[in-house]
């Protein structure tokens, strides 16, 4: 979703600031700008389309100055045009801001203006005129005093960057439900959305916390809350480097975050089983846990919130909670939780799943939950987050940064967690041994090399995509863990191919999905041994009889009945754990789905109309 990177303090702010947008751009946009401020005047550039273009225009008219703000914009209030685009500024040309977020009240407060003039159609430009406002009626001026004025305005969702005529060398931001970075390195002061963008810069970085606010000069930063009492932000040193969020090679970076997959895996099952103190069998920890164990036995229900691919992980964490926890366990959309009427209570367990930690439809719930005194474990990749600070108990999944939009290392990783969970949940509750849960680990450990015994299977996939890549709808079929993992096949060929796909649990075709069937359509069913499997051949018959071309994803155990029925088969190694299989499973679906986008000439890292994270409702 937007972007922002502010920079004081740099000789050529302005190159500083588009390399900080480049970094964002995974995020997803539709239009960039700049603008600077020398003290004489703020100069605002600012394009609809990708960086390039506004790259070219700065090219043309270039901009210098030691202090300036950068943001790329993914429209919600007002079409993706040069005037929609951020940064916008104040009519007096005195303050300019840019904006993540929604402000909910801007209409109340743009009618609360009088009759201002507003050069755009969004929420945000309203922000700036306050501001200006704000300033005009201090004796003396001082941007961090009228933003703290201008923010116990505002309602709705917002990280805010504003820059001011009579102060060239400040910065001051705000934050409230959307993630802003504070940094300083070297005599520069720094300001972003997403660590991505300052990682080429420093590691040391500040989280602000919602509600606070954040003077940031050559010097340093000072963050005080809305009254202007100092508070502390949540600081940290970001662990990884500047190459995880390069391509290294790779045409895209979904190719290259596919191919991580057994690093991933690996380091999210690295170091999980603790010695107990005084000695004895090793015991499976979370990362950060502020509840107590007294506390997990006494749970009678499980709540799994997540969006989207997360989403998927959630459903196979259900199948692991109820098989080895013995606890009943929903998963649901996060944005439909909080509008219908949960029931929920401190004996009820949220599980919060988020790549990003920032997915405000994933926090609204997970607080929603908290409200009610649920205790909340999240499960996400990135330290330091909204989702993680707000829980009750983290385990972070090891992807490292994930920048295609498609969400592919998350998804297996969140799957490994999910396990992880399972097994914690059993363990605490007494259902398992100590030593069976280890036992269980031990068997995780191989899924790494399996994975790399399915990226083997890339020239096959490829042929495939070559063969379907024309395939107008494609049908993705399950049953029990194959279910999530059809769900997520679908979601993967269309959020980058823009094809048609559906899945469907592949006992319920014959209650209405299989009137679609004619012959020639494409039906990847999900069918590797295990307990179902003998069901998902009699769901792939009728398909198949109906005249549909099959795709299966079989293993080891289930390949030559396959053969017998379907078009193709791609045989997966026999997964170490029947839940393991998803993980394996997957990963010649998202093979397929990027040798598709590709094939059909698609921007595979950053498709459009999406956003890597989705800090709006
Ligand atoms: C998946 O490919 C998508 N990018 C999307 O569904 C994503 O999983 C969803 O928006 C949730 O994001 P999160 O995991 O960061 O909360």
């Amino acid at each position: 979703m937007c972007g922002i990177i502010g920079i004081t303090g740099r000789e050529d702010a302005v190159e500083g600031i588009i390399r900080g947008l480049t970094r964002l751009e995974y995020r997803g946009y539709d239009s960039a700008g700049v603008v600077t401020n020398n003290g004489r005047d703020l100069r605002t550039i600012k394009r609809a389309g990708k960086l390039e273009v506004l790259r070219r225009a700065l090219d043309e008219q270039p901009l210098a100055a030691s202090t300036g703000i950068g943001h790329t914009r993914w429209a919600t209030h007002g079409e993706p045009n040069d005037r929609n685009a951020h940064p916008h500024v104040d009519p007096s040309g005195r303050v300019a801001v840019v904006h993540n977020g929604i402000i909910e009240n801007y209409q109340l407060l743009k009618a609360g203006l009088g009759d201002a003039r507003f050069a755009s159609d969004t929420d945000s430009e309203v922000a700036a005129h306050l501001a200006a406002r704000e300033l005009a009626a201090l004796d003396e001026p001082d941007l961090l005093t009228a933003v703290r004025r201008v923010v116990s305005q505002l309602e709705g969702a917002y990280s805010l960057c504003f820059v001011a005529l009579d102060e060239p060398d400040t910065i001051v931001v705000a934050k409230h439900e959307a993630p802003l970075i504070v940094a300083h390195a070297d005599g520069v002061g720094y300001c972003a959305s997403d660590v991505a963008a300052l990682i080429e810069h420093t590691r040391q970085v500040a989280a602000l916390l919602d509600g606070q606010i954040a003077r940031i000069t050559p010097e340093g930063f000072e963050v005080v809350d809305v009254d202007g009492a100092p508070v502390e932000p949540h600081r940290y040193t970001v662990d990884w480097d500047l190459d995880a969020a390069e391509k290294q090679g790779y045409d895209h970076f979904m190719l290259k975050e596919i191919h991580e997959q057994p690093q991933a895996v690996a380091d999210t099952l690295l170091d999980r089983l603790n010695a107990p103190p005084g000695g004895g069998v090793p015991r499976l920890h979370l990362d950060e846990l502020r509840l107590d164990e007294g506390e997990l036995r006494r749970i009678d229900k499980v709540f799994i919130l997540a969006c989207g691919t997360s989403l998927h992980a959630g459903m196979v964490g259900k199948l692991a909670i109820e098989h080895w926890a013995g606890i009943p366990v929903d998963v649901e959309v996060a944005s439909e939780f909080r509008y219908r009427d949960p029931i929920v209570d401190p004996h009820t367990l949220v599980i919060a799943i988020s790549q990003s930690g920032e997915t405000i439809d994933t926090i609204a719930a997970a607080s929603h939950a908290r409200d009610q005194r649920a205790p909340v474990i999240s499960l996400v990749n990135v330290v330091g987050s909204t989702l993680a600070r707000q829980a009750d108990g983290v385990l972070y999944t090891h992807a490292g940064p994930e920048v295609a939009v498609a969400s592919t290392k998350a998804f297996t990783t969140q799957i490994v967690g999910c396990l992880l969970l399972g097994l914690y949940l059993a363990q605490v509750r007494g259902r398992m041994y100590a030593t069976e849960v280890s036992d269980i680990l031990a068997r995780l450990g191989q899924v790494p090399a399996a994975l790399e015994q399915v990226l083997d299977l890339d020239g096959e996939v490829r042929e495939l995509a070559e063969r379907y890549h024309d395939s107008p709808y494609t049908m993705f079929i399950g049953r029990h863990a194959g279910l999530p993992i059809a769900m997520e096949g679908a979601l993967k060929l269309k959020e980058i191919s823009y094809l048609h796909a559906e899945a469907f649990p592949a006992g319920e075709m014959k209650h209405g999905p299989i009137a679609l069937i004619e012959p020639g359509s494409l039906v990847v069913a999900l069918a590797p041994a295990g307990h179902v499997f003998t069901k998902m051949v009699s769901n792939i018959q009728e398909v198949k009889a109906r005249g549909a071309a099959v795709l299966a994803i079989g293993s080891q155990g289930s390949v030559v009945a396959l053969k017998e029925h379907a078009d193709h088969v791609l045989t997966l190694p026999e997964p170490p754990h029947e839940l393991a299989g998803p993980v394996l499973s997957v990963v010649p679906l998202q093979l397929f789905s990027y040798h598709v986008a590709t094939r059909r000439g698609e921007d595979v890292d950053q498709p459009r109309n999406l956003a890597k994270t989705v800090t709006v409702e």
